[in-house]
Order: structure tokens, then C-alpha cells, then sequence
């Protein structure tokens, strides 16, 4: 275990925040993971995992041990007629991981090509995109257990999967490190998702009616490349805020000023409002304020344009919070971990 100290963060978080680490580990092995944690509770001192960071907003230095989750590895771990199980370790790729699925001819998890990020983080916001989430193909996990050292696997039940949610940024919280993630993924003939609107005009464009699982890649990726600011050029992390799911009664006073306001029915009495509308609407899209601003195709998005702090983007997203709730009456709630 090769222990760092003041060390930068810089190229470890997708918003290019030059954070200090007090201590700072890249692990490799479970034996090292478990190394750097016995360190943490031997100098008493706090621990941040971090896997592509691609999540997270550095807003001061880290005052503790910020251990790098470097486990790699991905393999197939058994097939039926119908299924395949397929594993990978905390530290792959998550985009590398989807590509390693459609080469097999695995489906499931084509919808979520380009997200960044690594897969041992994938399952603690459930990420998700164009009509999937990773609760549909999830099939169970490991993670070490922070107070034990014992690993233990949680199954889809034990999850706790929410739109964006799981036990692990709740109860489980600081309790566990996810090791690795096992996905059950269809084996061909399968069963695509292309109800997104902006897939079906790619595939509608491109005269694709029966899609593959690489086409429905393909369009993902041109889509995800059209809106969202690529982090190795312009530093962000994806959405920054939750779309608020609202009572209706809110949405019926949105509709009186504007009647063309988008949303997802929840349930009878709850719908979700995209915040990225709500923040277009507002006039922030595209807006600059000293070395941040709002993403110019994607209002749910912050950016930092380089030689800025993460406090910058902690008050852009303050005021854009504070305008949303004197306008529609509806609290944002930032989804990247604050730090
Ligand atoms: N919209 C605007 N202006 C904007 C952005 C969006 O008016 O600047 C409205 C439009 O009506 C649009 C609707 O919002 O039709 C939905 O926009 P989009 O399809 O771009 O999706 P989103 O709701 O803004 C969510 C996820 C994304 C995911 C997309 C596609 C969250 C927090 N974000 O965004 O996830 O890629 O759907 O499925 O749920 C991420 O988590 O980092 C992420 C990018």
C-alpha cells in the first residue's frame, strides 16, 4: 500500500477541483482495501472512497484518507439458455463494462453506455438513463463491511433501489465499500428499450426498425455526446440536481403560467418535473458566473471552466435552489456528493 499524503485530487474528480487529500491510497486488491482502513481507524482519522468520481463536489480539502478504488476485473460467471450473469470489480469502467456486455451479445445495459463513472458506484445512485435504471438488470453485490472486514452480498432486495437512490446513501451509509457487482443480462433474441424519444428519431433516421443492442449504443452515445459537456474537456458531473417529483397540485399552478411545463406521471398524486426545465425556464442555461456556469445544452448540468473552486459551483447551485423555490415553489436536491 503506497500511502500519499497532501495529496491533489485534481485529476481524480470529473469537476477538475484541485482538493488536497490529507492521506491518499489507490487500492488494488481486497487486502489493501482492507489495509487502508485499518489505517483510517488506527489514526482516527475520516475515509472518502472514490471510484471514477465522476459524483462528487470537492468544496474544501479532505482532512482524512481518500482511498481510490483500483479493484479491476470482469468476467461472465455462468449462462442459461436465457441469461448470463456477468461480474465486474469495483474499479472497472462503467462504460467499458457496458461495451464488454454488448460484445458478448449480453442486453440490458446499452441504454446506460457513456455513463462515467466506475461500476462500484453505479449501484449507490442506481444510475440511470433513457427508460433504464441498473435495478432492472441487477442481480446482486459484494462489499466489504467497513467495521467487520467481512464481505457480505446484497442481493436486489437488500438495495433499496429509488430513482437515484439505494441503502447505501442512506442507512447503509459510510457502512460498506462495494467490491464488485454481478448483473443478470439477456442473452439473445432480446428485448430492446427504444421508447426515448430522442433514440427512436436516431434509429428513425438511420432506418434502424428492428435495433440491435450495439444500435441502441450508438444512439445513446450520439445523444449523451450532443448534450452532455465531455468532463475531460469541460469539467462537470453529469446532472447535479434530482428531477423533484412534486404533488400535482403544484404542477396544476405551473401549468397556469405555463401550460407547455414537461412531466412524468409518478403515481395519482405525484408527477416529476424535469429541473432542467424548471432551470431553462428561469434563464440559467448557458449563464457564466466567474469560472462556472450552466451547461449551454443541458441546464441540469454545472460546469467548471477551469482555474475555479468547488465553493463556486456550491453557490451557483445555491442560488439556482433558492430562484427554483421562490418561482414554482419546488426545493431542488443536489444528486453529486458533497464534500
Ligand atoms: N429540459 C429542458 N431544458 C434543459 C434540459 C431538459 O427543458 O436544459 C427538459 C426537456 O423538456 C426535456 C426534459 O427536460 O425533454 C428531459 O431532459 P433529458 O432527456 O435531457 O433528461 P433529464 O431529465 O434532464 C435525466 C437524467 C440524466 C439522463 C437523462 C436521460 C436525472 C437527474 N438525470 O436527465 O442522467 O441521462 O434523464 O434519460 O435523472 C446523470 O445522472 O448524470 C444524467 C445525465
Amino acid at each position: 500500500m503506497k500511502l500519499e499524503q497532501h495529496f491533489s485530487l485534481q485529476t481524480y474528480n470529473t469537476f477538475g477541483f484541485p482538493t488536497e487529500a490529507r492521506y491518499f491510497v489507490e487500492v488494488f486488491s481486497i487486502e489493501e482495501l482492507k489495509e487502508a482502513i485499518s489505517f483510517a481507524t488506527e489514526n482516527h482519522v475520516e475515509i472518502l472512497f472514490l471510484g471514477g468520481g465522476s459524483n462528487v463536489l470537492f468544496t474544501k480539502n479532505f482532512d482524512g484518507l481518500v482511498v481510490k478504488l483500483s479493484l479491476l476485473g470482469k468476467k461472465i460467471v455462468s449462462e442459461n439458455e436465457k441469461t448470463a450473469i456477468v461480474e465486474a470489480q469495483a474499479g472497472e469502467n462503467w462504460h467499458e463494462f457496458v461495451l464488454f456486455c454488448i460484445d458478448n451479445d449480453f442486453a440490458g445495459l446499452e441504454n446506460l453506455s457513456l455513463i462515467p463513472g466506475n461500476v462500484g458506484t453505479a449501484p449507490m445512485q442506481n444510475i440511470g438513463a433513457y427508460g433504464v435504471e441498473i435495478k432492472d438488470t441487477f442481480h446482486s453485490l459484494q462489499a466489504l463491511n467497513i467495521a467487520t472486514l467481512q464481505t457480505e452480498t446484497f442481493l436486489k432486495q437488500d438495495c433499496e433501489f429509488g430513482y437515484r437512490e439505494s441503502i447505501f446513501k442512506r442507512k447503509a451509509k459510510n457502512q460498506y465499500v462495494i467490491i464488485s457487482v454481478q448483473f443478470e443480462l439477456q442473452k439473445a433474441p432480446h428485448n430492446t428499450n427504444s421508447s426515448y424519444g430522442a433514440i427512436q428519431e436516431i434509429l428513425l433516421q438511420n432506418k434502424i426498425t428492428k435495433p440491435s443492442i450495439k444500435n441502441i449504443s450508438k444512439a445513446v452515445i450520439s445523444i449523451r455526446e450532443s448534450k452532455l459537456p465531455n468532463p475531460k474537456v469541460i469539467g462537470n458531473a453529469g446532472s447535479f440536481f434530482k428531477n423533484p417529483v412534486v404533488p400535482k397540485s403544484i404542477l396544476i399552478e405551473i401549468q397556469k403560467q405555463y401550460s407547455e411545463v414537461p412531466f412524468y406521471e409518478i403515481n395519482d398524486s405525484e408527477v416529476k418535473i424535469p429541473a432542467g426545465w424548471l432551470i431553462e425556464t428561469l434563464g440559467f442555461k448557458g449563464k457564466t458566473i466567474g469560472n462556472v456556469g450552466v451547461h449551454s445544452k443541458q441546464a441540469l448540468v454545472l460546469v467548471h471552466y477551469g482555474n475555479g473552486k468547488g465553493t463556486e459551483i456550491w453557490d451557483l447551485s445555491q442560488q439556482i435552489i433558492d430562484a427554483v423555490r421562490a418561482s414554482f415553489s419546488i426545493e431542488l436536491e443536489r444528486e453529486v456528493n458533497v464534500v
